[in-house]
């Protein structure tokens, strides 16, 4: 096992793209590492250099102690799993599972006992004297992992490998792959477009953005804590709710954010955890308000402030209840909101809607709410929550730092 840094790191294709752009990034020993950004934000590119696939152009990838930059695939000692699986069609899984070691010249003993190993841990051991003909996408995809674990590499790279699979599937292995690294405790770096993948794999999470490192941080406290609005309407789903707001100086001398005929009040709390956020009073900053953070006021705390919408459409989940409404202000115009909605209608997740020039927002309710569609509806919002972000930069108004480092001890306790 070996930790994993990037300096620096710079990709510039021919054409002139820069794939990846100064990137610094430190994965820790044992650590599971997800790089999450839309399509073409260079996600697969950062993980090619690790892996000696790509050049790199510029800055330096060590892998244990050693700078690769200069060092073959084969001599890096990484184990690469793909979205497309390329396992040898004419050969059972036993033999598919062992090639690798046969090459490497390990003793027929030696490869008998690693490949039993593998197939017991990937429950494919009734399965060893089948072709790859006779097996179902998710058994195939857990036969190309087998083949990255008996290697017993420094670390795993692994570029979308579940991307082919049902919806179903890909949650069984998800889980398969936790427990693997979990037993394993194999250094990984795992690439995804799905922030969902991204959230419940990662013990850190690396987001990208147009070659460009967005922030690194646990999942949770990406959510709680995004460090920009890219970031804040990327992670979490339903995405957060964004509008222009006015910040005001209530009668009490809090802080009260104005917008769309509504006016929410600050917690005290809020504005000390925000540095600075009170040099924001009179003026607009951007408000963000998790979908989560909602709820049907006949359910709420009593703390929670009230706003008076009417349900668009109600998504009945079950569990919970999605409430879509409008409100009365316009749809945040801002790059970073902008170029998520873009990645959206590339068929992923739920667009930023748009109806009459009013902005969407979705509150998920308790599902024994009463709510209707087409109905008036109080919601209560947990404003000790709200998110705030500085209109011209997209940044989040006083937040604690990008955190690559920020908070070790966080992170080393769940590794
Ligand atoms: N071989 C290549 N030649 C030129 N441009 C490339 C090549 N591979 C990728 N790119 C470009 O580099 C950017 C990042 O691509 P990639 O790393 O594949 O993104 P991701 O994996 O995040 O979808 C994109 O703009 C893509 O078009
Ligand atoms: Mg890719």
């Amino acid at each position: 096992m070996a930790a994993i840094v990037l300096d620096g790191v710079d990709k510039v294709y021919a054409g002139g793209v820069k794939a990846v752009d100064d990137l610094d990034l430190e994965i820790r020993d044992g650590e599971f590492m997800v790089l999450v950004g839309p399509s073409g934000c260079g996600k697969s590119t950062a993980l090619r250099m690790i892996a000696g696939l790509e050049e790199i152009s510029g800055g330096t990838v060590s892998i244990g102690d050693r700078v690769v930059n200069d060092l073959a695939p084969k001599d890096r000692d990484i184990a690469m799993v793909f979205q497309n699986y390329a396992l040898y069609p004419h050969m059972t899984v036993e033999k598919n599972l062992e090639f690798g070691l046969k090459l490497r010249g390990a003793s027929k003993e030696e490869r008998r006992k690693k490949v039993l190993q593998a197939a017991k841990m990937l429950g494919l051991e009734q399965f060893l004297d089948r072709k790859p003909a006779a097996l179902s996408g998710g058994q195939r995809q857990r036969v190309a992992m087998g083949r990255a674990i008996v290697r017993e590499p420094q670390a795993f790279l692994m570029d979308e490998p579940l991307s082919n699979l049902d919806a179903k599937l890909r949650v069984s292995m998800r889980a398969s792959l936790s427990q693997l690294h979990e037993r394993l405790g194999v250094t990984t770096v795992y690439v995804t477009h799905d922030q969902i993948e991204a959230m419940t794999l990662g013990t850190r999470v690396c987001v990208l953005r147009e070659g460009r490192l967005q922030q690194v941080d646990t999942p949770q406290r990406l959510f709680d804590d995004p460090v920009n609005l890219f970031v804040a309407g990327f992670i979490g789903s339903p995405a957060m709710n964004f509008v222009t707001a006015r910040l005001e100086q209530g009668e009490d001398g809090g802080l009260v954010a104005a917008f769309a005929g509504f006016a929410l009040p600050v917690p005290a709390e809020r504005v000390a955890e925000r540095p600075g956020l009170d040099g924001y009073a009179g003026r607009e900053v951007i408000l963000g308000v998790r979908p989560s953070d909602f709820e049907d006021a006949a359910h709420a705390k009593p703390d929670w402030a009230p706003l008076a919408v009417t349900a668009s459409v109600t998504e009945e989940l079950g569990s919970e209840i999605n409430v879509i409404f409008t409100i009365d202000a316009p749809p945040v115009e801002h790059k970073d909101t902008a170029d998520l909605a873009e990645d959206a209608t590339e068929g992923d997740d739920a667009a930023i809607p748009l109806i009459d020039d009013r902005a969407l927002w979705t509150a998920r309710v308790n599902a024994r709410s009463a709510v209707r569609p087409g109905a008036d509806l109080e919601v209560a919002v947990d404003t000790r929550r709200l998110h705030f972000f500085d209109p011209a930069t997209g940044l989040a108004i006083g937040h604690g730092g990008a955190a690559q480092d920020g908070d070790v001890s966080l992170a080393k306790e769940t590794v």
